[in-house]
């Protein structure tokens, strides 16, 4: 099965699941408009144009970057990005389209025992998330390591203490955050989550963060950043920017787990928590 059918497949289960069965084939050039006039800052692209341009968005919308950038970020609506239409097959909204006043607890219902990708098998547990369901502040890491897995709780081990250590920094207590991943589930060995893995699951991570509705989202690492922000870019580049994300904010930093192989790096970490700090501070 080819990428594209295997999201195809994943769509429709998810819709499924939602008890929408009917789907209609809509013209390429009719895009999805927003709901309300709030979310008209949001402009829209269907999800085919997106996976034209390579840019593999899990979504039909792309928030504008209004922070000066090397590329424009294509990313999914975080926040506030309620769709009106009902979805067409072919450009329909990905599975994270957002369901208005959802719960964290309907969706980690919904993930149930998941076997949507091949990392079920080799887990122990799925990592859902942590933290203040209302959170202002969300963190997005890469995926479960060996003792997240273990105890089922996201950023457990040394990276974590690392973030632990950021968070203090900056005089955040990590119960008021919120932290999550990219993928729920251990990739072997650590490896980094394929596009598939991805595919399959981040869908639950934007209703995660629509249901939170944070005024930022802190991307940790590559994965994070090119999942949440479809930014390629190298993030020593493009880190400590303030891009929109629906009615959100994103920001990208290192990750923590870089930063431990390479220490010096730890004052890129330092300057962007303290960006989130100076964000965090004003209204
Ligand atoms: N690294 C991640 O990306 N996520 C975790 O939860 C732990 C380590």
């Amino acid at each position: 099965m080819n990428e594209v059918t295997t999201q195809l497949k994943n769509w429709l289960q998810f819709f499924r699941e939602l008890g929408i069965e009917e789907f209609y084939a809509r013209a390429p050039e009719r895009v999805a408009e927003p709901l309300s006039a709030e979310s008209a800052p949001v402009e829209f692209q269907s999800a085919a144009a997106a996976e034209q341009e390579g840019t593999h968005s899990p979504s039909t919308s792309v928030p504008r970057a209004v922070d000066p950038a090397p590329s424009a970020p294509r990313a999914a609506p975080a926040v506030s990005g309620r769709f009106l239409q009902a979805p067409g097959l072919f450009d329909a909204p990905a599975p994270s389209v957002p369901l208005a006043g959802e719960t964290l607890d309907q969706i980690s219902q919904d993930l149930g025992d998941c076997h949507r990708c091949k990392l079920a098998a080799g887990r122990k547990h799925i990592v859902f998330g942590q933290g203040n369901p209302h959170a202002e502040l969300v963190f997005v890491g890469e995926g479960p390591g060996a003792d997240e897995d273990e105890q089922g709780l996201p950023f457990v081990g040394r990276a974590g203490q690392l973030l632990n250590r950021m968070l203090q920094l900056i005089a955040i207590e990590r119960k008021n955050v919120y932290i999550c991943n990219v993928v729920k589930c251990r990739p072997p060995g650590n490896r980094t989550p394929e596009t598939e893995e991805i595919t399959a699951c981040s869908p639950f991570l934007f209703r995660q963060i629509e249901a939170i509705q944070p005024r930022l989202v802190c991307c940790l690492g590559a994965p994070a950043t090119k999942t949440v922000l479809g930014i390629k870019e190298g993030i020593t580049k493009i880190h400590g920017r303030l891009y929109d994300y629906g009615s959100a904010k994103a920001l990208a930093t290192v990750h923590p787990a870089y930063v431990l192989r390479n220490p010096r790096e730890e004052k890129i970490l330092r300057e962007d928590f303290e960006k989130i700090r100076d964000f965090l501070a004003h209204r």
